[in-house]
């Protein structure tokens, strides 16, 4: 039987972004596989009072099991209110591919979708989106498009220039889909090897004038930044001191951040820094701790760090805190 996300206490992403526009900050979409990471992310938008995103990703599914997933964001909702807190939360498919995983999870209590068929022609892509448009606005629930593809770990982000989103092409496939929000290409990529770079000073800025071009042509419409984490430098150093290997691990800069969360950018999506921070605090527990076998010693305190991070990141970097 279906599930209406409403009866969850969950919101689609709409009033969010309008808000998010007018406020010029961006709402955080934290990714979260497992329980710990789930509690950092609502103790960090709980206390802050930072409307959330939770994202949940085709690998997510396969890894904690889907219903599993889901009984995890209505609880995380219960338990949020419990606490007092009164903030806006949504439950989004991050990456969604196919149609089918789309219906699946709006059937299972999704607020929001994201077709990502920017990997296809264009005209595919618009079909695609436009199908699962077609479900989801009669269920009140908001998609998210992509246009232009991302840069892979190992491509060149400065020299594939033809990946860039083509800001000629927004109103076109914003008009012919009806999505509520466009992911876009301006220089970020997925995981924790963004640029091929030997320090945080050669890192080369996002291409903005893309995203001014976007926004031109697709005037007060939210945009979405993937591939948006800092890849924080601290976190990097405590990773390969405590025997990890992660040389070369760059991100984006907080001021690029800070500056397209003024922007149109209403959401800005954030995976690999926390598993940065789990990583780092429970490699440091472990050396410091080599008796210790207790899970919830070391997975506790890599939940508190992570806490702390997205708290920081809502007050200081998109501007979500405090603003609902
Ligand atoms: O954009 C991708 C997200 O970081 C999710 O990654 O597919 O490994 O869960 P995942
Ligand atoms: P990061 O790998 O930069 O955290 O990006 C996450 C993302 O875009 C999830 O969709
Ligand atoms: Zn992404």
């Amino acid at each position: 039987m279906a599930v209406d996300y409403k009866e969850l206490g969950l919101v689609n992403t709409r009033e969010m972004f309008k808000r998010a526009m007018e406020g010029k900050y961006a709402v955080p979409a934290y990714n979260f596989n497992n329980m710990e990471q789930l509690q950092s992310i609502m103790t960090a938008c709980g206390e802050g009072g930072s409307p959330v995103i939770l994202q949940v990703s085709r690998g997510a599914r396969n890894y904690a099991n889907q219903t599993l997933l889901r009984y995890m964001a209505e609880g995380a909702v219960a338990m949020t209110r419990e606490l007092g807190s009164d903030i806006p939360i949504a439950l989004h498919l991050d990456h969604g591919d196919t149609f089918e995983l789309c219906v699946s999870c709006i059937e299972s209590g999704f607020s929001s979708v994201m077709i990502d068929a920017s990997h296809l022609d264009y005209e595919d892509n618009i079909a695609l989106t436009k199908k699962v448009v077609e479900y989801a606005h009669p269920r009140d629930v908001t998609v998210e498009g992509e246009l232009g593809v991302l840069a892979g770990i190992e491509d060149d982000v400065q020299a594939e220039v033809s990946h860039y989103t083509k800001p000629e092409e927004v109103q076109d496939f914003v008009g012919r889909t009806g999505v509520d929000s466009l992911a876009i290409s301006i220089g970020t990529s997925h995981g924790a090897f963004k640029f091929k770079v030997d320090s945080v000073e050669d890192i080369p800025p996002l291409r903005f004038d893309i995203l001014e071009e976007c926004e031109e042509r697709l005037p007060g419409f939210p945009i979405v930044l993937h591939g948006a984490s800092s890849v924080v430098p601290e976190y990097v150093k405590m990773i390969n001191d405590y025997g990890g290997e992660m040389t070369g691990a760059f991100g984006i800069p907080e001021d690029q951040l800070r500056k397209a969360a003024a922007s149109a950018v209403c959401k800005i999506n954030i995976d690999s820094d926390g598993r940065l921070v789990v990583t780092g605090e429970v490699r440091k527990y472990l050396k410091e701790n080599p008796k210790e076998f207790d899970p919830r010693k070391y997975l506790g305190q890599a939940r508190k760090a992570l806490a702390e991070l997205l708290k920081h990141k809502n007050e200081f970097v998109l501007g979500s805190a405090g603003r609902y």
